[in-house]
Order: C-alpha cells, then sequence, then structure tokens
C-alpha cells in the first residue's frame, strides 16, 4: 500500500474528526513534524482551494473543500484492487498519455493513474487534438500491463468505454450509448474519447495506456465552434454540475471490476457489455476507412475488437479503423 502523503494525513484527520476541530498539536504528532511544518501544510492547502479555519485554542477547521482532482481526495474512500494504488496528480501537463507512457517506460507498476487538471497538447484518435481546458473535465490514463498478445489490447478500449458508460450513469443516471470504436455519446453528442496507446514486442505487451477524456462540466462556449462532431458534456445534458472527484472514483472503481473480469475471464463480457450500450447494433452504417467507404449491417465486434459489418451481399466485412455513422431511414 502507499504511504500517505502529509496532506492526505491532515484531510483525513478532519474527515475523522468528531468536533469538526483538528489541533495543531494532534497534527504534528501524528505527522511527526513541527508546528511550523503542519503551518506549512496548511497553507500549501488552502493553496490549492480548501478553505480552513485557525481557531485559536481549538485547532483548525476545514469550512471548505474545492472539487480538484488532488490523489489524496480520489484515493479517499477508493476500494480497488489494482487501479489507483499510485496516482499522479498535475496542475498542468502536456498529456497524460504522454506522462503515463513516460513513468510506465520508467517502470512504474500496472495501475498507475496519472490525471491533469489541463492539457496542453491533448492527444485525441488519428493525430487529432483533444480540447482540454482547466477546472472542469477529466483527463485520465491509466496503466495497465496484462499478458495479452498485441493484437488482443485494443479489446482495453472496450473496456475503458464500459467503464465510463457506468461511471456517468452511476454519478448522473443519464444512459450514455457507445460508437465504436472509442466514442461515448450522449443524447447522440459525444462527451468522452478513448486513447489507449501501447507498448509492445512482436508476441508480448510492455504496457497499455488507457488515455480517458470526460467531458463532464464543460460550458456550450468552451467547445470550439468547429469541432468534427457535435459534443456535449455530463453538465449541459443534466442542467448541474457534477463532482469530478466522485466521477474519477467512480471511473477508477468501473475499471478495476471489469479489468479483473477481463483477465480472469477473456474480453467477451466486456465486449457483450459494449454491446449493450450500442445502439447502431443491428442498424444500417457506413464506415469511413478513409481510403473507401463500407455500407452495411453492424454485426457486432469479433474477439479482437474489431468492427463486424454484414454487407449486402451477405459477406462479413472486419473493420479495424474508421469512423462510424448510422445511414438515416429513407437514405
Ligand atoms: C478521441 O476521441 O479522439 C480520444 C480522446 C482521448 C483524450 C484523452 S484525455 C486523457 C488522455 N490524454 C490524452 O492526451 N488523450 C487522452
Amino acid at each position: 500500500m502507499m504511504t500517505s502523503s502529509p496532506r492526505e494525513t491532515i484531510l483525513q484527520l478532519f474527515r475523522e474528526t468528531t468536533t469538526g476541530f483538528v489541533s495543531g498539536v494532534r497534527i504534528s504528532e501524528v505527522l511527526g513534524v513541527s508546528r511550523t511544518a503542519v503551518w506549512k501544510q496548511i497553507t500549501s492547502l488552502r493553496e490549492l482551494g480548501y478553505q480552513i479555519e485557525a481557531v485559536p485554542s481549538r485547532g483548525y477547521r476545514l469550512v471548505g473543500s474545492p472539487d480538484v482532482l488532488l490523489a489524496e481526495e480520489i484515493r479517499s474512500g477508493l476500494d480497488t484492487r489494482i487501479i489507483g494504488e499510485d496516482i499522479r496528480f498535475l496542475t498542468v501537463t502536456d498529456s497524460t498519455n504522454l506522462q503515463a507512457s513516460a513513468l510506465a517506460d520508467a517502470g512504474a507498476a500496472e495501475g498507475l493513474v496519472v490525471v491533469a487538471d489541463r492539457q496542453t497538447a491533448g492527444k485525441g484518435r488519428l493525430g487529432r487534438s483533444w480540447v482540454s481546458p482547466a477546472a472542469v473535465n477529466l483527463y485520465l490514463s491509466v496503466v495497465l500491463r496484462p499478458a495479452v498478445l498485441p493484437v488482443e489490447a485494443p479489446q482495453l478500449t472496450f473496456l475503458s468505454a464500459v467503464a465510463v458508460c457506468r461511471a456517468i450513469t452511476e454519478v448522473s443516471g443519464l444512459q450514455p450509448t457507445v460508437k465504436w470504436p472509442n466514442d461515448i455519446l450522449l443524447n447522440g453528442r459525444k462527451t468522452a474519447g478513448l486513447l489507449n496507446e501501447m507498448s509492445s514486442e512482436t508476441d508480448r505487451v510492455n504496457y497499455v495506456v488507457l488515455g480517458i477524456g470526460v467531458n463532464l462540466n464543460m460550458t456550450a462556449e468552451q467547445f470550439p465552434t468547429l469541432l468534427r462532431y457535435p459534443a456535449t458534456s455530463l453538465a449541459i445534458e443534466l442542467g448541474r454540475q457534477v463532482s469530478r472527484v466522485e466521477f474519477t472514483r467512480s471511473l477508477l472503481k468501473q475499471i478495476d471490476t471489469l479489468y479483473d473480469e477481463y483477465l480472469r475471464s477473456g474480453p467477451r463480457p466486456v465486449l457483450a457489455a459494449w454491446e449493450e450500450h450500442c445502439d447502431l447494433t443491428g442498424k444500417s452504417i457506413v464506415v469511413d476507412c478513409q481510403s473507401r467507404l463500407i455500407k452495411g449491417i453492424m454485426a457486432g465486434l469479433d474477439d479482437d475488437g474489431a468492427l463486424l459489418v454484414k454487407t449486402p451481399s451477405g459477406t462479413f466485412e472486419k473493420v479495424l479503423t474508421g469512423d462510424v455513422r448510422p445511414v438515416e431511414q429513407g437514405m
């Protein structure tokens, strides 16, 4: 188990107090540091947005917490087996996927989570960028080291997708749908995107980084006018803000549960759960594979996560990459 940071310990003392107050003496005893060092920790929590009162002869009182994705906040009450034992929070970074990959290259253990408040070079699929403003959304990457073949690793995209759908429903009650391969939609508008990246050798995966971006509290004005697709956020759909910390905890729990199932039972349960969230199964679709268009009926996923399309001639096409769109009735 990870040892707690001083900030994490202080927040835990605030959670446990029955009087509302925690004395400076108690904090210095528990941390084994001087009162001056305690004061520095309190100051650093205040700088992060925690409202902490100091009342003479009673101690410190926490009167307000920000919705900041601090590791200690996410970890509080997080009941996972593998995911999130080590969580790194960055106020700003280029891309959590880049940071997670660098840490994985340096030997980080499976389950490492990198989360950022803002990304300056958020990566989307097919070399696109991912809009990543501060203070509103979730940008998160998880390192996994599954003992699977490189060809099987794309299955994990569907694991992320199902985890995001379940976390959205748990936190908001909304029922998202999925669009192959990596989009999560609310009312037909994209609310989350997934970008999994892998380091592998010929016959083994070194690690997979599950990159997950979820538009949580973004307002309509914060979306660029020239997006390639209609987009939304949970807050737009709900008409109220959601807690980023609560959402992140729920998401990590879902990933942990699904990954455990994936390791024990293989990909089918995860792929079947994804198919249940897909409202295009059995419908007419067009897949834009850049060099060609494939038209047919969406038949589901094969075991590697490739899209199966039943063409008008009755044969099945296996699609590995492309953009799917429905064919409207009467077209
Ligand atoms: C897409 O739909 O094109 C995929 C978007 C993936 C965005 C997330 S945000 C966290 C992680 N870090 C990145 O740079 N990208 C992914």
